[in-house]
């Protein structure tokens, strides 16, 4: 990078105005070619700090200079004062809407009706642009010789509002087109939108602002945009994705709709870089199916796919139905957001006791599937929405995600609304609900041992595939077991016959001898599921895991001090007070010594005679200090695994382990090339047999 003018140094002269000038549009030059790489390529030119440096530079260059200043200077973009409203424009052509399919069947009979518009009922397939369906606001950018000096939102489609200051402020729209032979008009049309990322920013900032937050992208993108104060607008991140043309004028229209949007590349227009050409009915549903799988993973949302005919020779034949193209189609997704009615809000209670909001809603159809409840949250989360029993909102449903309540509309609310009140007992079990200081949870306090909606969750949780894995004992089996108190814990699953089992509703007798025999087989475990199994708070399957390997033994768990716990890896004070507090209960302690009288076992307690074989036949021998392990703790894992502990080095030795100032056992080891390890190598080895036991 060049030094700056302010940087000093140099000959100590005062540079004269050739200088000024030539450093203004170098910098101008440079500022707009990193914009171009950051937002049309997607390839960042330099890191953000140094383009403030430059950026800086150059404002005070104009501070200094007010006649260096061009309007498209980077500097042009924080904004100008407010507007007493927007002016209207009427669009030169009109800004269409797009004609909707939903299903495989509307996007076939899409292509039939382009093939009878052409007159083309040969075997030729028709070729489609494809791309995807930006959820912004669609936008006219007008260029006069190479220059934006205008631009429109869409509007009613005839008119719209002049919104040039704000689209000015938006880093990712040139002010100016690459080209030393820029068309006299140009009516460049896209979306102005919001990146996922840069609106989760934005509402945090609205909150520790105390300020409003948006409901999704799109609401921010169009907030920000209809700004009369687009200094504003100038503090958000927007973005632009060109997709269309309007005037043209003192250049060739390319052929393709294709090679307008290469063409708009090679001006410096962002293009998104998710499109295809594709041929046909089936080429268009390969690419909304491909879409599909990667929408979660975009930096941005979309609400489905837009086909067009690509050349635009056929778009003008087809031309216009009403306000839409016949040459276009957009593909939805179902909608994720759907507006609707909280009948209720209850209160849900989870394993560990936690309090769950829930809205009970009339039934909406939205993301898919017909929802009736969605989360919302905690208590604070409730209060910083302000959704109230009887308002209108909007609820998301997006992949495989919980629903949750984005927001209230505000204007639907009515002066019977109900705001909601924690309740201060367990709905379930009566026992107090108690928030500590500073959590954002409130919890039961019953435990499992008083309250059946935790008795519930956590054998739903034992039982479940990545802890005990019992195949077949699903909720609504262990609601019918705990509600006619026929199981209180876990331990009392192993204790359920086939006789007890079959006379439950929906029962017969080959479900519950599988249930049984699901059980049987869950007996056989491994230390690092158990412990996932038991439940624990903050203790997920890695931390259990993780636990298993360090200790190796379910009893040296419980025993554990704080300080042996803080020595896991991954475990803080928070988890190692959980393990603590949950083993510190007489009551769990039993449940473990119940699960394993009632024949659950892993590696280390296995029955002799079918103790893993992983490690057996080879023998350890021991030597120096290890790092973390002491002799006994590492002999008991070998021993665990199988293997054997030996006091001397011989041939017949598998490995040595070495530890820090290791004596003549090494070095015979050496001479007898046996393999050595160290404690990393050990846990290693033991590791790598997890998957088996
Ligand atoms: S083309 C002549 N392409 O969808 C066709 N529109 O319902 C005009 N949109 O108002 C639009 N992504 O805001 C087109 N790739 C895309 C689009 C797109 C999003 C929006 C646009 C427009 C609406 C039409």
């Amino acid at each position: 990078m060049q030094p700056s003018l302010f940087d000093g140094g140099g000959s100590g002269n005062a540079p004269d105005a050739a200088d000024w000038r030539v450093r203004a549009a170098w910098l101008i030059a440079e500022l707009n070619r990193h914009n171009y790489a950051y937002y049309a390529l997607d390839n960042p030119s330099i890191p953000d700090a140094d383009y403030d440096r430059l950026f800086g530079e150059l404002q005070t260059l104009e501070q200094l200079h007010p006649e260096l200043n061009t309007p498209d200077s980077p500097t042009q973009r924080v904004g100008t004062a407010p507007l007493p409203q927007f002016d209207q424009i009427t669009h030169s052509i009109p800004m269409l809407s797009l004609g909707n399919g939903f299903g495989d069947a509307d996007i076939v009979e899409f292509d039939r009706r382009v093939r009878d518009g052409l007159d083309t009922h040969t075997e030729t397939e028709i070729d489609y642009a494809v791309e995807l369906k930006f959820d912004g606001l669609a936008i006219n950018l007008r260029y006069e010789d190479g220059v934006l000096v205008q631009a429109a939102t869409r509007g009613d489609g005839s008119t719209g509002e002049n919104v040039t200051s704000n689209i000015r402020t938006i880093r990712a729209i040139p002010l100016r087109l690459h080209s030393d032979n820029p068309p006299k008009v140009l009516d460049v049309r896209g979306e102005v939108l919001m990146f996922k990322a840069d609106f989760a920013r934005l509402n945090e900032r609205q909150r520790s602002a105390e300020l409003k937050e948006f409901a999704n992208p799109r609401n921010a993108a169009a907030g920000s945009l209809r700004q009369l104060d687009s200094r504003i607008t100038a503090q958000r991140t927007l973005r632009f994705f060109a997709y269309g043309i309007g005037i043209l004028d003192g250049a060739e229209m390319p052929p393709s709709h294709s090679a307008l949007l290469d063409w708009y590349k090679t001006l410096g227009l962002p293009v998104c870089k998710e499109r295809a050409v594709v041929k046909g009915a089936q080429g268009m549903l390969g690419f909304f199916g491909e879409v599909g799988t990667k929408r979660g993973k975009l930096p941005y949302e979309i609400d489905g796919v837009v086909y067009k005919v690509n050349r635009l020779q056929q778009q003008q034949m087809l031309g216009f139905v009403s306000r839409a193209p016949r040459f276009a189609l957009a593909h939805k997704f179902p909608a994720e957001e759907a507006t609707t009615q909280v009948l209720d809000i209850e209160v849900q209670v989870g394993r560990t006791g936690a309090i769950t909001p829930v809205a009970r809603l009339a039934p909406v159809f939205v993301g898919g599937a017909t929802v009736t409840n969605a989360t919302l949250h905690n208590e604070d989360e409730v209060r910083r929405k302000d959704i109230q029993i009887g308002d209108t909102v909007i609820v998301r449903r997006a992949g495989d995600v919980i629903p949750e309540v984005v927001s209230y509309v505000a204007e639907r609310r009515s002066a019977t609304a109900q705001p909601f009140v924690m309740p201060t007992l367990c709905p379930i079990c009566g026992s107090e609900i108690v928030r500590l200081e500073d959590e954002a949870i409130a919890r039961c306090s019953g435990g499992w041992v008083k309250c059946p909606a935790q008795r519930k969750g956590g054998l739903q949780h034992f039982a479940s595939r990545r802890a005990m894995d019992v195949e077949g004992l699903g909720d609504q089996l262990i609601d019918q077991l705990v509600d006619r108190g026929i199981i209180t814990t876990a331990a009392d699953l192993y204790k359920l016959g086939i006789v007890k089992l079959a006379a439950l509703d929906r029962m017969a007798d080959k479900s519950a001898q599988n249930v049984v025999a699901a059980l049987e087989k869950s007996k056989s475990t491994t230390l690092g599921r158990f412990i996932y199994a038991l439940g624990i708070r903050h203790v997920g399957e890695a931390t259990a895991k993780e636990l298993a390997s360090h200790f190796g033994d379910i009893d040296a768990v419980i025993q554990a001090s704080e300080e042996q716990l803080l020595e896991v890896a991954d475990i803080g004070p928070v988890v190692a007070k959980s393990i603590l507090a949950f083993f510190s209960d007489q009551l769990n302690v039993e449940l473990v010594e119940q699960l394993r009288a009632a024949g659950v076992y892993w590696a280390a307690n296995l029955p002799a005679e079918t103790k893993s074989k992983f490690l057996s036949g080879k023998t350890f021998v021991l030597t120096g200090t290890l790092p973390t392990l002491s002799r006994d703790e590492a002999a008991a894992l070998i021993e665990a695994a199988g293997g054997k502990v030996a006091g001397s080095v011989s041939k017949k030795t598998s490995y040595v382990v070495a530890g820090a100032e290791a004596g003549s056992k090494l070095t015979k080891a050496e001479e007898l090339n046996v393999s050595i390890l160290d404690e990393d190598g050990l846990r290693t080895l033991l590791e790598s047999d997890h998957d088996k036991n």
